[in-house]
Formats: structure tokens, sequence, C-alpha cells
């Protein structure tokens, strides 16, 4: 069973994650996670704090000339900004200027977090609820995708919409057909949206998403918006109907619930599935050469709980940024009167790093469900573990039931 905790406050010193339960042997580099990590940073609508920051790993443990060995794997990621920050920051003593955080942002942790925690200044829940932590998320991620990658598992993403702004071609539709729409691969999916500032597919839409987030910053508001997140190459079997807590799709929908500002999960054709009658939404079983198939993925890669060999499809949605230069009614928790709200430097849409997060989410719910499933302490056990599944276990229902 894989598992990994973070620490770190959004203007401490560093972020840092240990990674425990992947098996040794597996190749895994600074360069790769890096690469994941400025994948995260990027997108247009974001505050200048992204221009400070440029996210480097430090690996602290675990890997040993370029592999793992089996023992836990701890992350660190700097943050620059500390260096602005280290009396707000003080580990030790306050400072007397270092002035208390007293207004609460509507849609934010603010008020919550000093309710629950009985703090008397803001800043206290900021701090942690603020989704920089999700960088360290990232690094852990790209360990879990490294490691799904060995198995010709990838996992891409691309937004499909910010502020309503959507495309005329509806690839998310398209994928639930069970078309070939990033030829058999999620990363391809990528690839395509990296190349857009908005990591969109689709440059018309790109065009009118700038311009209305460039609006928005104008005038003060703040944007969300979903996005398309799937995983290509995922055997059938991970996952379990037999406990609840088992079940893949129940596992990721957890994870992506946990990310920050997220607020929606479908898996496969999810909420439009509830509009239609059951004769267009389940997906036809065919057989080709004692191969199953489906005539559409309208489930999204997921029966029962259980990943069933196509591609897995997720679609989320992210509630607009809360932190707004136009204010919104609050209340000074100093004078608890009537006030506007505070406005501390902000993104003005994070969809397009939201859904690079997303990407980690999935590769880490497949590689922990795929590890329940094969198990092995190196990578070699593992693979002859998934081998023997995939070539011989599984040839036993193609052969169908004995007379
Ligand atoms: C990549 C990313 C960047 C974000 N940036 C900001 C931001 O700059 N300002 C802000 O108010 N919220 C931002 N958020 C959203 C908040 O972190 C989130 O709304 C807050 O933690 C409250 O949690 P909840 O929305 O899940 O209830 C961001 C979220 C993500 C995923």
């Amino acid at each position: 069973m894989i598992r990994f905790l973070t620490a770190g406050e959004s203007h401490g010193k560093v972020l840092v994650t240990i990674v425990e339960g992947f098996p040794s042997n597996m190749p895994i580099s600074s360069d790769y996670i890096n690469s994941h990590l400025k994948r995260r940073q990027s997108g247009f609508g974001r505050n200048v704090r992204m221009k400070i920051e440029s996210d480097t790993v430090q690996i602290l443990s675990g890997i040993r000339f370029g592999k793992t060995i089996g023992s836990p794997i701890s992350l660190l990621i700097e943050n620059n900004d500390w260096a602005n920050w280290r009396d707000v920051m003080n580990v030790d003593q306050k400072s007397a200027d270092v002035k208390k955080i007293t207004i609460p942002r509507p849609g934010h942790a603010d008020l919550v977090g000093v309710t629950k925690y009985n703090f008397d200044d803001i800043r206290n829940s900021i701090e942690r609820s603020s989704a920089r932590e999700t960088a360290v998320r990232v690094a852990a991620g790209s360990i879990a995708r490294k490691f799904l990658e060995h198995f010709g598992i990838y996992i891409g993403s691309f937004v499909e919409s910010i502020g309503g702004i959507y495309s005329t071609n509806d690839y998310f539709s398209q994928l639930l057909q069970n078309k070939n729409l990033f030829e058999k691969s999620g990363w391809s999916a990528s690839i395509k949206a990296d190349k857009s500032s908005v990591r969109v597919l689709d440059q018309k839409q790109e065009k009118k998403i700038i311009s209305k987030i460039k609006t928005v910053k104008k005038s003060g508001d703040t944007l969300g918006g979903t996005f398309i997140t799937v995983a290509t190459g995922v055997p059938v079997g991970l996952g379990s109907f037999m406990q609840f807590d088992r079940k893949l799709d129940a596992d990721i929908a957890f994870h992506f619930m946990s990310i920050n500002a997220v607020k929606g999960v479908e898996i496969g054709s999810g909420f439009y599935s509830a509009e239609q009658p059951g004769s267009q939404i389940h997906d036809e079983i065919t057989i080709d050469k004692n191969n199953f198939n489906r005539k559409s993925n309208n489930a999204g890669g997921i029966e029962g709980g259980i990943s069933n060999g196509l591609p897995i499809i997720v679609r989320a949605a992210m509630k607009p940024i809360s932190t707004l230069a136009k204010p919104l009614e609050s209340v000074d928790l100093s004078s608890m009167k009537k006030v506007s709200s505070r406005y501390e430097r902000s993104d003005f849409t994070a969809v397009p790093s939201c859904a690079v997060i997303a990407e980690s989410m999935l590769a880490w719910v497949v590689a922990k469900h795929f590890l329940i499933k094969f198990g092995g302490d190196s990578i070699e056990e593992t693979e002859d573990n998934y081998t023997s599944f995939t070539k011989k276990s599984i040839n036993r229902i193609r052969k169908g039931f004995k007379k």
C-alpha cells in the first residue's frame, strides 16, 4: 500500500512530502518531477507568485543512482517567496509590526479555520489551506506517474471550459464514444493542452477565454471552469466491489475532491447519464478474437468499482477563486462590524494548474490500486505479477465458461 503525507505552509520555508511503499529498482529523476512541477505553475490568469517561485524538487532520501531503493522517498520544495515573509512566518517569535488578519474572505477557509482551531489571526488558516500545498502533491504524484509509465499507463488532462466558455468541438463526448481521441495515450492529451496558455485543445476557444480572463481581471473578479483527466493503458481489475472503500471510482472521487476549490467530480458520463434511458448509456460489450471491448465508454472505464480496461475518464469542476479584488460582504472579527472583504495577491483563475494537479491525483490512485492488486517489493516482482495476470489469468475468462 502506497501512502504520502505533506507538510508546509504557503509562505513557510519549504514544502515537504514523504512517499512510501513504491517497489525498489524503479527509475526516477529530479528532472522528471521538475517537468511536472513546471506544468503545474503555468497557465494564463495566475498571480505574480508563480513568477517568484520556480519549483524545483530536492530528493532527500529513497533514491540511489537514479532508482528507488524501497525506502521512504522524501521530497522538498523551497518557497522562494519565504525570504519576503520571514517575519510574518517566523517559527520562534512574533515581531511587533506583524499585523493580524481579521477579515475573512467568503468562499475561503478563513472563517471556518479560525472557528475550528481557535486562532486569533486568520493568517494561520490561510497558510495551510492555500493550494500552494499542491506543489508537493504533484511531486508525490510524479513518482506514481513514473511507476505507471513502466506498465504503459499514461495520464493526461485538458481544460474543457473556463468561465463557461466551451469549445464547439465536444471532446468530452468523443471520449465517451470510445473514439481514439488521443492516439490511445492519455499523455498525448496533455502534450496538446500544454501548448495552450489555458490548456485547451481549441485555439478559437483559447482566444475567447484569454479575453474573458482579461476582462474579469480588470473588474476585480475571478473565474472557475471544468477539466477532463484521462488514464489510458489501465488493466482490467483495479479496485473492488467487495467493500465500499475499495472501489476505484470512490477513491478517485475522494482524491479529486481533496484538491482545493474542486466542487464536482464525474466518472464517465456522470450527471448526463442520469437524464438518459439505459439503452443510451450502458456500454455494449463486443468480442473480437476473444478480446472484450465496448461500443462506448460512458462508464468512464470503471464498472462496479473495478477498472474495465477502457480509458478512465474523470471530469471535474473548479469553482472561481475566492479572493476577489472587487470586495464581497464580510465581517471584521476585531470589531464584529460589517465590512468589505480583504484582498491579497491572488490568482484570477487556476483551472489549467488544477488539471495538472488532478493528473497527479489520478496517477496516485491508479498506482495505489495497481500495487494493491499486483504488489511486489521490487519492480521486477511487480512485473512478474502483472504479466502473470495479464497474460495468464485473464485468458481463463477469454476462453469462456466451461461447458
Ligand atoms: C492551483 C490552485 C490555485 C489557487 N489559487 C488561489 C488563489 O490565488 N487565491 C484564492 O483565494 N484561492 C485559490 N485557490 C483556491 C483555494 O485554495 C480554495 O478555494 C480554498 O483552499 C478553500 O477550499 P475550498 O474551495 O475547497 O472550499 C487555488 C486553488 C488551486 C487548485
